[in-house]
């Protein structure tokens, strides 16, 4: 398959000194759905906003379609659709007006412009809705009518920016089912980033980890999962005799436990020490017998098969924990997230 983008060394230093984007090169396949999965900050929108040349690139070099973006931006900007993290949606406008607009600076008219549109509304689940102010719109439906907008002229090739962050549970599966059915029915290839480790397990059929600027693992969720290679098994202790000091029995426990040779790795995490193991039910009785002659208590067990999130845990030490962000998104809206 060839690819539809190109990336080589990318590097974004912003004014201020922040290296945005450290050196990052990858290629995303015609009609493939590609995905960037990354913690807040972690130069997700940086990289889009360049792709789509809404941001100058420090150094590096960047293709589109064969289109090369220091000398064909124009042509690159013919071809893509762009969703950006920030709704661009006009609230004195209609839903159906906000789209049309759009088209107008796609140079779309006439009978066209308008059955597109029509077609559009119904897709996103805004029929109903159409002729009503876009600033009366729920989150999600401002969302929905963005997404519509950048699809007015038919892109060979659509960056999403969050396009779910901020949603409720059934907004998300409905944008979720309609990317899904742009990308397989209409062959359109999808860059989309995100935070959410369960967004980029079901929508992208691969996808590069990204981390303070960095691409610290590339490839299918599935075979990302499987290049852990362990089971995860996350535990919880404390001191059995006294209330003692957590941190260091914490570290206790981590020193007990690379004594045992089944034990790939551990790492700490907040909620307590994450072991990796070949197979997890059979390492259990062995790690309660080795706790049991010592002072430390093993207070919960909790066995999984890796995610996307102990595969970024693996390479970076960190949990992307995207049940914090969504508590920050909530929070957010009452003006305390705006940067
Ligand atoms: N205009 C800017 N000037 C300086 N630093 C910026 C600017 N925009 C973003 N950053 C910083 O660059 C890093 C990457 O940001 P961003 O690309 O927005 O990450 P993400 O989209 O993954 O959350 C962050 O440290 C952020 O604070
Ligand atoms: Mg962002």
């Amino acid at each position: 398959m060839p690819d539809i983008i190109s990336v080589s060394d990318l590097v974004e230093v912003y004014a201020d000194g922040t290296k945005a984007v450290d050196g990052i090169s990858f290629k995303v396949n015609e009609g493939e759905f590609f995905g960037f999965l990354g913690p807040n900050g972690a130069g997700k929108s940086t990289t889009i906003k360049i792709l789509t040349t809404l941001l100058r690139k420090t150094s590096g070099s960047v293709s589109v379609a064969g289109l090369d973006l220091d000398k064909e931006a124009k042509e690159i900007r013919k071809i893509i659709g762009v969703q950006s993290q920030e709704t661009s949606v006009d609230p004195e406008l209609t839903g159906r007006e906000n789209i049309i607009l759009l088209g107008h600076l796609q140079q779309m008219k006439g009978k066209e412009l308008e059955e597109r549109v029509d077609k559009l509304l119904e897709v996103v689940g805004l029929k109903d809705a159409a002729d009503k102010r876009a600033g009366r719109y729920s989150g999600g439906m401002k969302k929905r009518l963005d997404l519509a907008s950048t699809l007015v002229h038919k892109p060979k090739v659509l960056f999403l920016d969050e396009p779910t962050t901020g949603l409720d549970p059934q907004s998300r599966a409905t944008v979720w089912d309609y990317l899904e059915e742009l990308n397989k029915k209409d062959g359109i290839t999808i860059f989309l980033t995100t935070q959410y480790l369960e967004e980029a397990d079901r929508l992208c059929q691969r996808l590069c980890i990204i981390d303070a600027g960095k691409i610290v693992a590339e490839g299918s969720p599935v075979g990302l999962k499987k290049d852990i290679g362990a089971d995860a098994i996350t535990i919880t202790v404390q001191d059995k005799k006294s209330a003692g000091d957590k941190v260091a029995t914490k570290a206790a426990a981590k020193e007990l436990l690379s004594k045992i040779p089944a034990v790939i790795k551990t790492v700490d995490t907040e909620e307590g020490l994450t072991i990796y193991v070949k197979n997890g039910g059979l390492f259990v009785p062995e790690l309660v017998r080795a706790f049991d002659k010592t002072d430390i208590e093993l207070v919960s067990i909790n066995i999984s098969t890796p995610s996307l999130d102990d595969v970024f845990l693996k390479h970076t030490g960190k949990r992307i924990r995207t049940e914090e962000l969504v508590k920050e998104v909530t929070t957010g809206r009452f003006g305390s997230r705006r940067r």
